[in-house]
């Protein structure tokens, strides 16, 4: 009996016979491809990759890359192609067990990119530290902070007592709301009682899945206070990225000594990679130093969200891409990131501390716990987690990453591809179901309005559904929304707060051409055109784990 994959399975084979129609590009890509990878497997393999899929459980983490033949868009952190200056840099790399010469090169190149006080002028200050990737920074920073805080308060005979309804009221509804679910999360994956629950709150503009979950895995409340403008879904707002310096500073006052860190993500992965503004960054510190809380990126993107500020806020337009990145890294006190993306690398992360700083007036014994912590889990801080040989290609990879001519192809080819996207999808009043405006590094399709009008309910999880029929098609997208930030409690699913429900597409760096990317559109419009064919899904497996999207297994419901 056909089951529904074969149905669009058809659809993909007429779509694979269209002729691509020439486009009218003017400018050429900053670069040529050296070096191209011919794909062993062909878009015509619709049974063979069913068939996989079904083996992985419908998981799309789970599926051999190497048998996609068309993009893999899963995500843009380590996937970027590196250019041959960096290829050339690689084999150059000194392997010597400490003190290779790409520590030293590494530590210019950070002062040149992210401004000179980022290196301590003291030798015997260790203030930046090297590690594998970025989780492995957040892992370390939260695990060192919160045994800081634990020591603090016991040495001063303090007992913080856990955060209850009772301790919120003068806090607004939003808030109170956000914080009771966030304990209630943290209470149950952590399998405490409420009498050992969370004492402290990080506030972010929206924090990164795997960020989140390791403030929460250190019993702290992660919480979510992004601008009213994304919460409102203003697609004519350049700064969705934004904090609520409204909501920080109810917060602050409810409870600085509760604060130990404000953080702010750039650009914005989980709320639709929208940047963060001048101005906001430059509140936000404003307010920082009046309450005496330290600031901290989370700087993936950091160069990304620079090229916005430089596009989109008055005074920037005639500013250096490096001046606007300098000067965003004025406004904190320290930094941890996944070079996976701007580092334009296949591995690395790093923390950086500034050894003048409010972080470091409230916690002088940081870099010290953090040396040991570094030593114990990766390697000695002259190289981390990484080899010789990568910090080598690292150090070119951020000399790259801020040329004007670099940013603009890579943003604009994913604008192009939002657009085309909004061209193919777009209904009678000219709404399509794409976050706008369009962010850095990826297309959110939105997933509300994409199933809006079908007999939908959220615990049907169509967008498993949908993704896993596209990777039938050929390309892998990844959902980013009820089922990656919901959870089941009680038997019942509580869908995530703010309420977050989309498909991710993002774009690997220098990997793909527009031609590609419109295929992938050209595929989404196949079962945008037929989404009311696509089935609900049953999980088999994993629905009440942590992070359950990367393990759980699942089958459509026929
Ligand atoms: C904003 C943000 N923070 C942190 C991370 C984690 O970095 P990594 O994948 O290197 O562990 C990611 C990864 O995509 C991210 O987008």
């Amino acid at each position: 009996m056909p089951d529904i994959s074969d149905f669009f399975i058809s659809k993909f084979r007429n779509l694979s016979m269209n002729i691509p129609a020439p486009s009218s590009y003017y400018q050429p890509r900053p670069y040529r491809n050296a070096a191209v990878r011919l794909r062993n497997c062909s878009l015509l393999d619709f049974e063979e990759r069913k068939e996989i899929l079904k083996q992985a459980g419908l998981n799309v983490f789970m599926f051999p890359a190497h048998k996609i033949p068309g993009c893999d868009l899963l995500s843009d952190s380590g996937t970027t192609t590196m250019t041959m200056e960096q290829w050339a840099q690689m084999l150059l790399g000194d392997e010597a067990y400490g003190s290779n010469e790409g520590y030293f090169e590494l530590k210019d190149q950070i002062k040149d990119t992210f401004g000179e006080n980022w290196i301590s002028n003291d030798e015997n200050i260790q203030n930046w530290f090297i590690f594998h990737q970025g989780r492995a920074c957040e892992y370390a920073l939260f695990t060192v902070l919160s045994r800081i805080l634990k020591m603090q308060f016991e040495t001063k005979k303090i007992s913080f007592e856990p955060i209850t309804d009772n301790l919120l009221t003068n806090l607004s509804v939003k808030l109170k709301q956000r914080i009771s679910k966030n304990i209630e999360k943290i209470l149950d994956t952590l399998e405490i009682s409420k009498k050992n629950g969370p004492a402290f709150v990080i506030p972010c503009n929206t924090y990164f899945d795997t960020t989140g979950a390791n403030v929460e895995h250190r019993n702290i409340i992660p919480l979510n206070i992004p601008c009213k403008e994304h919460e409102d879904d203003d697609v004519s707002y350049n700064f969705r990225g934004n904090i609520n310096l409204e909501d920080l500073k109810i917060l602050l006052e409810w409870g600085k000594e509760r604060i130990p860190l404000i953080y702010l993500t750039i650009t914005n992965n989980a709320g639709g990679g929208q940047p963060v503004s001048m101005k906001n960054i430059k509140e936000t510190s404003k307010i920082a130093k009046t309450y005496k809380i330290p600031l901290f990126f989370d700087a993936c993107r950091f160069a990304e969200n620079a090229w916005f500020i430089k596009q989109y806020e008055n005074g920037y337009e005639s500013k250096k891409i490096e001046d606007i990145v300098h000067e965003m890294f004025e406004n904190v006190d320290g930094f941890h990131i996944s070079f996976k993306k701007d580092g334009l690398v296949n591995i690395g992360g790093a923390i950086l501390i500034k050894d003048e700083s409010i972080f470091m007036e409230k916690y002088p014994k940081f870099l010290e716990k953090l040396t040991d912590h570094q030593i114990l889990t990766e390697g000695h801080p002259t190289y981390g987690g990484l080899a010789g040989r990568d910090l080598k290609g690292l150090i070119q990879g951020l000399k790259i990453v801020i040329r004007q001519e670099y940013l603009d192809h890579r943003i604009n080819q994913t604008k192009r591809f939002g657009w085309k996207l909004i061209e193919l999808l777009k209904g009678k009043k000219n709404e399509a179901p794409v976050l706008q405006p369009i962010g850095g590094h990826a297309i959110y399709l939105k997933m509300d309005d994409f199933f809006i009008g079908t007999d939908t309910k959220d615990t049907d999880f169509k967008s498993i559904a949908l993704t896993a029929l596209l990777l039938i098609g050929g390309h892998r997208l990844v959902e980013l929304g009820l089922y990656s930030f919901g959870k089941l409690k009680n038997g019942k699913e509580i869908p995530p707060d703010p309420r977050v429900n989309y498909v991710r597409a993002a774009i690997p760096r220098l990997a793909y051409e527009d031609q590609d990317l419109f295929s992938v559109a050209e595929a989404i419009k196949v079962l945008y055109d037929n989404r009311e064919k696509i089935p609900a899904i049953k999980v088999t497996y994993g629905q009440d784990l942590m992070l359950r999207h990367f393990k759980s297994r699942f089958e459509f419901k026929s």
